[in-house]
């Protein structure tokens, strides 16, 4: 038995002045009415990955429910998001290896698997936006997202070959180019291409502030780039101490021509999310990336947390810092959960 007393009560109305802020949260008819942001399908980007052949569906051991498709099969997956009403997908290939150069010129195919995907989707699924990732790992055998000599990526060469693959997409049907290579110039490069091959209306969304991350590891995986990836991205990708520098990026993203702006990873850069939203009151997305996505898949398949709960909360984090959208591999999942 024990004999502890509460203290006793304190004169709560002198310490409150009857400023109470639970009454707000009583009910649930309540807490949706002074609820400041919420999640809808109209905030999903679904990050989709390629694969060659037909009928082909293979799983990621490190992203699990995420699986490459083949393109048939990426166009059943449209239909099924434009079902659900999610705006947009984002193409990211998985390139048979053989295909595979130090120049990333299979990048330029205009029939390789982002081009055809894109044809194929546009024609069965007219309404769905759809992004393309503007970067040369996939297409590299260095794995790395611009063109290398000896250990140095090469700026003004790697924005050569970048317009490229911009235009190559652009001319496949892509409806926004987001370059996500981090080379300096290359928003402004790619936006006068389009505008010199009058595709004046591709619009562009800058992966502005992406940082090296040690997030990105079952994206790797998915495009077969793990293996491969000689050194880091370092030299071109920021750094995770810098916040300010963040900011630059994306105003030089903007002054070059982007029309959205992303930042990259998403959770732990929740405060470069608001920074950014604040400072430049531009469309801003944020990439919740493979890293994230795993986390939570392995906590809650181990039964650690409520996956359901967690992947909501998480993503109407997003928006509560400023995010007009998410990419998320999640999309599928959370769409028919959300209202429109
Ligand atoms: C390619 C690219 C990466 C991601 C998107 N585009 C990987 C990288 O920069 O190495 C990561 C997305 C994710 O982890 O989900 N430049």
């Amino acid at each position: 038995m024990n004999n502890h007393t509460p203290y006793p009560k304190h004169d709560m109305d002198a310490i409150l002045g009857g400023r109470r802020l639970r009454r707000n949260r009583r009910a649930d008819w309540s807490r949706r009415l002074v609820r400041e942001t919420k999640l809808t399908v109209d905030d999903l980007i679904w990050p989709i990955f390629l694969v060659d052949g037909t009928n082909v569906r293979q799983d990621v051991a490190s992203l699990p429910g995420v699986q490459r498709l083949s393109v048939d099969q990426a166009v059943i997956e449209a239909e099924r998001a434009a079902g659900y009403g999610i705006p947009a997908l984002a193409l990211f290939p998985f390139t048979e290896p053989s295909l595979r150069d130090p120049s990333g010129s299979e990048a330029l195919n205009p029939d390789n698997l982002v081009c055809q995907a894109c044809r194929a989707i546009k024609a069965a699924v007219p309404e769905i936006g759809l992004i393309t990732d503007v970067a040369l790992d996939p297409y590299t055998s260095h794995g790395h997202d611009g063109v290398m000599s000896g250990h140095v990526i090469l700026n003004d060469e790697s924005v050569a070959v970048l317009v490229g693959q911009a235009l190559n997409q652009a001319a496949a049907g892509a409806d926004v180019i987001a370059p996500s290579d981090m080379m300096d110039g290359r928003v402004g490069a790619i936006r006068q291409a389009l505008d010199d091959q009058d595709m004046t209306d591709t619009q562009i969304m800058a992966y502005s502030a992406k940082y090296a991350s040690a997030f990105y590891g079952p994206f790797r995986d998915a495009i077969g780039t793990s293996k491969t990836l000689i050194g880091d991205k370092r030299t071109y990708q920021m750094d995770f101490g810098n916040s300010d520098e963040a900011i630059r990026e994306v105003e030089l993203d903007i002054a070059e021509g982007a029309d959205m702006i992303m930042v990259k990873p998403g959770m732990p850069y929740l405060d470069i999310v608001r920074r950014v939203k604040d400072e430049f009151a531009m469309p801003t997305f944020v990439y919740q990336v493979s890293g994230e996505y795993a986390m939570i898949q392995a906590a809650a398949q181990n039964g650690w947390i409520d996956g359901d709960r967690a992947i909501i909360e998480a993503l109407s984090a997003f928006k509560r810092a400023g995010a007009d959208g998410i990419l998320t591999y999640f999309a599928p999942l959370v769409a028919p959960m959300l209202s429109r």
